[in-house]
């Protein structure tokens, strides 16, 4: 993105196989941008959300959060998929950020079904303080539901009735659903879901920024890097970065790669992979059609998934994550030997990331690289909207409806069916 004035993170198409015939997208794409930002689709409100944001529920998530810190050291968010990943990516993160503030340790639940995860949690928590939130936008999710029950009831034994209702916070829909009414019959302090983003666009929205919050990280810089973004991109018709990216998605895919391998070499970046992978998965896997979007963690999958990428069946391309300027580094001690001694542990990261693109460039892989300034609120912000763009114009150029989830929506039914059994 070499012409804006903002320090943005940046994509490089020049390992990409076929990138001379991304130019035929452009009029579909063109269209596509036109059709999104035209606040006419639905499910299409966080397109503006950053840059229309509204003030006062921010000012009310804020107070909401120095309130916790007061109250508890163990904050648990319950929830999944688009009610979870966003905020634990944003958590994973930054929450270094926020070491020196007196904010309480962030725990997750509700986002699997295991009695052992459950019952360790409810453990770990015994001899802490402790407030709950949830977060549902249908209220009937059944993970999370198992777990809201299980932590109010140690939160009623814990501080009592009235004790327990002040400790609970909850996002949910404005109007609609069990978990409403609840909120309403017993007057927890609530926020809503946007009626018009889903789940998994809806990490800027009090669903995300709530728990993140919590943990001590600034929403606003957040904020202001997804309307950063949103500014740059809304000046091109082809949507900048975001347009070639998908572009770039759509040309391999339509030369037979139909697997995305979204890697990292900084574990802190690793739920934000598992953010990606629900968000192009749920987005795009419809209709027969779609990149299957998949995550690996390097330099350790080098060791484990490293064999397949070089010499496996090629139906993959890499998007490589790679952190321009890590927060941190160390030095090698003398005693790792000649070739280490000495160096830090980022360049000999960085010395990872090179050698790996070498070698696959031999082996004619595809691998997109997208370059991130650092890893902070800011940057974080930056990166959702990109890919959220990114994500939905892919959608168009592959013709299907990147909001719903049918998908989901079924075998969420099918569960509760054998659940009545
Ligand atoms: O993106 C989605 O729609 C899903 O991943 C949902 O967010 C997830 O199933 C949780 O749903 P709810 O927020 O209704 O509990």
């Amino acid at each position: 993105m070499s012409s804006l004035e903002i320090e943005a993170l940046s994509i490089d198409l020049s390992m990409v196989e076929g990138m001379g015939h991304i130019k035929k997208h452009e009029k579909k794409l063109i269209k596509s941008w036109a059709k999104l930002k035209s606040g006419a689709e639905a499910f299409t409100d966080w397109v503006d959300l950053p840059l229309h944001y509204d003030k006062e529920e921010i000012r009310k998530i804020k107070q909401t959060a120095q309130h916790i810190h007061k109250q508890c050291n163990a904050f648990v968010v319950i929830g999944i998929g688009g009610s979870y990943l966003g905020a634990r990516a944003a958590i994973e993160m930054l929450h270094s950020e926020s070491e020196s503030k007196n904010v309480p340790k962030v725990y997750f639940a509700g986002n699997n079904l295991s009695g052992t995860y459950h019952c360790e949690l409810l453990e770990a928590l015994e001899d802490k303080e402790v407030c709950i939130c949830v977060i549902s936008k249908s209220g009937t999710t059944t993970e999370t539901s198992v777990a809201f029950a299980l932590l109010k009831e140690f939160l009623i034994k814990k501080y009592g009735k009235k004790g327990c209702r002040e400790r609970i916070y909850a996002v949910t829909d404005q109007k609609r659903g069990i978990l409403r009414c609840e909120v309403e019959e017993e007057g927890y302090q609530s926020f809503a879901v946007p009626q018009d983003i889903g789940g998994r666009y809806s990490v800027l929205s009090a669903v995300g920024l709530l728990p993140i919050a919590v943990a001590g990280i600034d929403i606003r810089e957040m904020l202001d890097g997804a309307a950063d973004m949103a500014t740059v991109l809304a000046k091109s018709e082809t949507a900048g970065e975001a347009g070639k990216l998908a572009a770039a998605r759509n040309e391999l895919y339509q030369n037979g790669k139909v697997i995305e391998i979204f890697e990292c070499y900084e574990p802190k970046l690793y739920f934000f992979t598992e953010w990606l992978k629900q968000l192009f998965g749920e987005s795009e896997g419809k209709e027969g059609k779609g990149i299957f979007p998949s995550a690996l963690q390097f330099s350790t999958e080098l060791h484990s998934m490293g064999q397949f990428l070089q010499q496996g069946n090629q139906i993959f391309f890499e998007t490589i994550l790679s952190l321009q300027n890590p927060k941190k580094d160390l030095k090698v001690p003398k005693s790792a030997g000649e070739f280490l001694a000495g160096r830090s542990i980022n360049e000999i990261n960085n010395a990872a990331m090179a050698g790996v693109i070498k070698a696959h460039q031999k082996e004619g892989i595809s691998m997109i690289k997208v370059d991130i300034p650092f890893l902070n609120a800011y940057h974080f912000g930056q990166m959702v909207y990109f890919f959220e763009t990114t994500c939905a114009l892919s959608g168009y150029l592959l013709g299907i409806n990147p909001f719903d989830q049918p998908g989901v929506d079924s075998y969420k039914l099918e569960m509760r069916k054998a659940l009545t059994k």
